[in-house]
């Protein structure tokens, strides 16, 4: 009777649960944290708006236009010829909040700037068509997306408000390529730039994201934290060898299945779910971040007892996994997450035509060195079974090369640009983060910090180092501005 009825409720329980689906990290650029008073009092300075533009800016026969939207805040606009502060969105649905808080927003305040927030096509709610075939995506590239900020800078510039005002473009991840690129390519049109965390070299294999991982849990968390990192993962490849262990491994990671373990792609989707996680946490660290996740990792409780429970227990806290919920890593579960016309199928194309940037298994002694799914196999097969089967491994060779021929890889030759990294940022890896680029674009990469750290607003637990880099920009950024205006009177 008694085993009757654990086996009922063991049955039920596991019928009750809810599979949700593994999904790859994502630029997560919601706005600066703590401010949400000041956002909701200062909420109505920001406008949306949208402007027409043209679908293909190379073929002026082609006469389609779609509307971009933008925002814009003009509570520090000091009138006709002041300056106007645009933040360049990226793979991301644009948010007043940006224009409400952080540090542009306080290079607007100090230079009685117009602040504008424009959003990327194809992103967010600047659509153009219905669904997101390769057909209808073939106008999603960098080149277009450039010219976007061209065309909204030439047409915001003929009212005559504007008429006499120098530009100053800030953007962060992704969006700090487009700044730094937009400097180089359209120079008459942006008097500097501020690019924070840009990987600007297009790599389509990129392990150093995942030696840069280990080595920011090693300097915040220490060895002893590494260490358990590696018996839990350890654990688990040994765990993938034998019956039991297998379902021991599947219980401690929460999968609502036993894993295809005769199937690549599934245990890539597996691998991800763990490398996608400590991803995020990397990513998304301020100071002290890092140090409570190993805190956890180093007492009995947190996220589990033994090594591979930790991890387990780990990714669900860390990435909010319901108590009903379990994980479904099957390959066309992941798959299913590009089907829709969304911010996520339309940034995978960009890796499959321009970037790359696929985070594959290091081979240096890291601890996710034995993640060896994540194969450039695997995340061009995502490639070809989302998009079109031409897109295999020499197509995204040849689309990231082509990029770097373009814009100079990682000697991009450009002036009045401010080159912002985090040293714990596992993007700077493909960023200039050792030297200067030039005279005026100088670069500062900061200790302890992460992506895209000085675009926030300033938090209590930010370094010295951090927040003098932060005012180092908005002093370079106003000298840009009074000499511009020296030279112009
Ligand atoms: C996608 O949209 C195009 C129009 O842009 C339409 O012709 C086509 O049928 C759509 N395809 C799918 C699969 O919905
Ligand atoms: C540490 O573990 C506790 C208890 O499980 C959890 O509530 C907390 O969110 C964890 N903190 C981090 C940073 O993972
Ligand atoms: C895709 O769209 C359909 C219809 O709107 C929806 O039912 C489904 O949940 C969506 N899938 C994903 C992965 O978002
Ligand atoms: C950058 O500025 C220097 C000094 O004014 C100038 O010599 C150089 O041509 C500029 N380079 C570019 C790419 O504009």
């Amino acid at each position: 009777m008694i085993v009757f009825l654990l086996f009922l409720s063991l049955f039920s329980t596991s019928w009750a649960k809810e599979p949700r689906s593994v999904t790859m990290i994502e630029e997560d650029m919601s706005p600066p944290e703590g401010y949400d008073d000041v956002y909701a009092k200062n909420a109505r300075n920001v406008f949306v708006t949208w402007m027409s533009m043209p679908l293909d800016h190379f073929d002026h026969q082609n006469p389609t236009m779609f509307s971009m939207r933008y925002m814009f805040n003009e509570e520090f606009f000091g009138g006709d010829g002041y300056p106007i502060f645009i933040l360049a969105g990226g793979e991301w649905s644009i948010q007043a909040g940006w224009l409400l808080a952080g540090n542009m927003y306080e290079m607007a305040r100090e230079n009685k700037g117009f602040q504008v927030y424009t959003e990327h096509r194809y992103y967010g709610a600047t659509q153009i068509f219905s669904n997101f075939t390769a057909e209808n995506l073939r106008f999603l590239n960098i080149d277009q997306a450039l010219a976007d900020l061209a065309y909204f800078i030439t047409e915001i510039k003929k009212q005559p408000r504007f008429a006499e005002s120098e530009v100053i473009m800030y953007g962060g991840s992704y969006a700090a390529n487009m700044v730094m690129w937009f400097k180089k390519r359209y120079p008459h049109l942006v008097l500097g730039t501020v690019a924070s965390s840009g990987p600007i070299l297009a790599k389509v294999d990129f392990p150093e994201y995942l030696e840069v991982v280990h080595e920011a849990f090693t300097l915040e968390g220490g060895e002893e934290c590494i260490g358990h990192i590696r018996r839990g993962l350890d654990d688990t490849l040994a765990a993938m060898q034998t019956e039991s262990g297998r379902r021991l491994l599947e219980r401690s990671y929460r999968l609502c299945q036993p894993l295809d373990y005769d199937n690549e792609y599934a245990l890539a989707v597996f691998s991800g779910l763990i490398s996608w996680t400590f991803s995020t946490s990397v990513q998304q660290a301020r100071p002290g971040t890092l140090q409570s996740v190993c805190k956890n990792f180093t007492d009995h409780t947190s996220f589990g007892a033994t090594p591979m429970e930790k991890i387990g227990g780990y990714i669900a806290i860390t990435r909010g996994l319901g108590a009903n919920s379990c994980w479904s890593s099957s390959y066309d579960n992941f798959l299913n997450n590009y089907q829709n016309a969304t911010n996520s199928r339309a940034w995978y194309y960009q890796t499959c035509t321009e970037y790359g940037y696929y985070q594959t298994a290091p081979s240096s002694g890291t601890v996710f060195d034995g993640l060896k799914w994540l194969s450039l196999d695997f995340y061009t097969d995502v490639c070809k079974k989302i998009f079109d089967e031409r897109f295999d491994l020499a197509f995204v060779e040849d689309g990231a090369r082509r990029v770097n021929l373009i814009f100079g890889g990682l000697e991009p030759v450009v002036n009045n640009t401010i080159n912002i990294h985090g040293y714990i940022d596992p993007w700077r890896a493909l960023g200039v983060y050792k030297d200067d680029i030039s005279e005026t674009s100088p670069t500062y990469t900061v200790n302890r910090a992460s992506h895209c750290f000085d675009m926030q607003g300033w938090l209590r637990t930010d370094t010295i180092e951090m927040t003098a880099v932060q005012q180092r920009a908005r002093r370079t950024v106003t000298s840009w501005l009074s000499k511009a205006k020296a030279g112009t009177s």
